[in-house]
């Protein structure tokens, strides 16, 4: 017999959801003592005069069918038939905390299942939800969101806004009428709106406060609302946002949205962080063993396009002697990448710059004892390519429409299969052929018109995006990844799932990057946020800042220097020394053990 009621329970929080004949979540927060299901009558709400005669729960799918006249959970059609459709419980079943409920909608012919999973120890809820279509005419999904009530009390937002060089800057506001909504279209997770928000308590800080975090660990282009509706319920909603045409479900086809992570602390935003860094250690995150995350030197800013194979050996042998243990060459390696106009898509080595290849480089920073990473941005195209040149056709776009590059670059579609293999093979060639450690993924260029044989292919590109990441990991399962996208353009848990590591922005000005690692801190523990010291006048900025501002800012991460120790003096050698053995000291410490933000 199927369940009604489903409460599950974690160390310090439940969540109570009645299953049938629709799916709603009554309770998410702290520990209850002594529920029993009776108790749910007294949730029981008069019906108000001038409204509808039945009093609307607030479903996990919000159907605008049921008569919920606000954002509704699941929009969509066939041909503008079973557009409003209403989902009734068929199956309820609970396992590992982790609670699945089967409903479907007969008439429009959809099954819906949503999962929902209570981590026993952190309280981090997990939901999402699951469409597919039963009947043979296809259906096109233009929404699915996974909706999750709040109490009237969470009346403040907190989230972040951003640009390149200005990632994560939180800002709050008070939600009285109407709501709160961020979307991003950038297909990326983006600089400017990073998928998450918290809900709190007027007056919500760091210690204090009930609040109700939410964060959708997806890549690509996403939308997260905070609604009140005009009888003073609330609700989150968080989803990816699919672009018109773009999901479009045969018969028997199913659309799985990305996992929504939710956090709920009576502590303040302390506790929210705390769920959530302990969550990602025990549950998300995958190092490829278990030693101390490695101390980078990064070329970027030291070197630029300028590759010498000579001259990169000497950096190699200063950073190895001021503590450096992992030695990663940026940009600028393959053929005619002298500038960053030009051979995006080219991935072969530069011989010119390289005659002898790159094995002498990787055997002398293995020879110091250092691993060895290398850069690569696979997923664009400069026009100015010799595969641009060969396959026009490969980028992402829609025919008969000019659009504008980025950085110089287009996107290249990884929906076409031969793109695709290419990239593989490629990418194959490089960490096939060559012992490396470490690869930092980067992602320069915004979606703009992202197409494939005529039609939007945005979420696609995102998909396969994971699919080549995932392909590559299972290949070389020993190789770690950065994601990097200018920076901090792809920062979420759905990436974090395949790397290990997040360039967290291209601002090295160590004043604003206190700004910058506070704000990601609310969602990421510091072992997986790159920091690095860089030059005494940033390149960014052009501010100054002293050696030790800057060792200590990039102390709280997993740290690293990016600029040329070659030309380093020796008072600044001696602090990268200094704050690199710091580091090596405190870093069991600040990767593992409780992170508190003071106001
Ligand atoms: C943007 C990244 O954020 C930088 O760190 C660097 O890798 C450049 N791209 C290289 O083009």
């Amino acid at each position: 017999m199927m369940r009604d009621i489903v409460q599950l329970t974690s160390a310090q929080c439940n969540v109570i959801v009645r299953c049938a004949p629709a799916a709603e979540i009554l309770y998410w927060g702290p520990r209850l003592r002594g529920f029993s299901p009776e108790d749910i009558v007294s949730l029981q709400r008069p019906v108000a005069n001038g409204r509808l005669d039945v009093d609307l729960p607030l479903t996990l799918a919000m159907e605008y069918g049921r008569g919920q006249f606000g954002s509704p959970g699941i929009e969509g059609h066939r041909s503008g038939y079973d557009a409003a459709p209403i989902f009734t419980t068929t199956q309820a079943d609970v396992q590992d905390n982790t609670l699945t409920i089967t409903a479907e909608d007969a008439q429009a012919g959809l099954r819906l299942i949503s999962e929902l999973r209570l981590d026993p120890q952190t309280d981090v809820l997990q939901l999402r939800h699951t469409l597919e279509n039963l009947r043979a005419d296809a259906w096109q999904v233009q929404r699915l969101a996974v909706t999750l009530p709040v109490p009237e009390r969470a009346s403040d937002v907190m989230a972040f806004h951003g640009r390149w060089l200005r990632e994560f800057q939180a800002h709050r506001l008070t939600l009285q009428h109407g709501g709160f909504i961020q979307e991003s279209r950038r297909g990326r997770s983006s600089h400017e709106y990073f998928p998450a928000f918290i809900l709190g308590e007027s007056a919500f800080s760091e210690q204090n406060g009930a609040v109700w975090g939410v964060h959708l660990g997806w890549s690509g282009n996403h939308r997260l609302r905070a609604d009140i509706k005009t009888d003073g319920r609330r609700v989150i909603q968080a989803e990816a946002l699919y672009l018109p045409g773009e999901i479009t479900l045969a018969q028997s086809e199913s659309l799985t949205t990305p996992w929504v992570y939710a956090a709920f602390s009576d502590a303040g935003l302390n506790g929210m962080s705390q769920r959530y860094h302990t969550f990602l250690r025990q549950s998300l995150i995958q190092f490829s063993d278990d030693k101390p995350r490695p101390v980078h030197l990064n070329t970027w800013e030291g070197i630029y396009f300028d590759h010498d194979p000579e001259y990169i050996m000497q950096m190699a042998s200063k950073a190895a002697d001021v503590g450096v243990e992992r030695f990663i060459i940026d940009d600028g390696w393959f053929r005619g990448r002298h500038h960053d106009q030009a051979a995006l898509g080219d991935w072969y080595l530069d011989e010119e710059k390289y005659p002898n290849g790159l094995m002498p480089v990787i055997e002398h920073v293995k020879a110091l004892g250092m691993e060895f990473g290398i850069w690569v941005e696979p997923e664009m195209i400069n026009p100015d390519s010799d595969l641009f040149r060969a396959h026009p056709d490969w980028v992402l776009q829609l025919p008969g429409y000019a659009q504008p590059t980025g950085r110089y670059q287009y996107v290249l579609n990884l929906n076409q299969p031969e793109a695709f293999a290419y990239l593989l093979e490629r990418l194959s060639w490089l960490l096939g052929e060559h012992p490396i450690d470490y690869v930092k993924w980067d992602m320069n260029r915004e979606l703009v018109q992202p197409g494939h044989e005529g039609r939007l292919a945005a979420d696609a590109q995102t998909r396969q995006f994971y699919r080549l990441l995932d392909t590559l990991r299972q290949r070389f399962p020993h190789v770690e990844f950065e994601s990097c996208a200018s920076g901090g353009g792809r920062i979420d848990y759905g990436v974090l799932e395949r790397t290990q590591r997040f360039w967290v922005s291209d601002n090295n000005d160590a004043l604003e990057r206190q700004t910058i690692q506070r704000g990601m801190s609310y969602f990421f523990p510091p072992e997986v946020m790159g920091q690095h010291i860089g030059h005494a006048r940033c390149h960014a900025t052009y501010r100054r800042h002293t050696i030790a501002f800057r060792g200590l800012t990039a102390l709280f991460g997993h740290m690293g220097i990016e600029l040329d120790p070659v030309k380093a003096d020796d008072d600044e050698l001696e602090g990268y020394r200094h704050y690199i053995q710091l580091h090596k000291t405190l870093r069991p410490l600040l990767h593992s053990g409780t992170t508190w933000r003071v106001e």
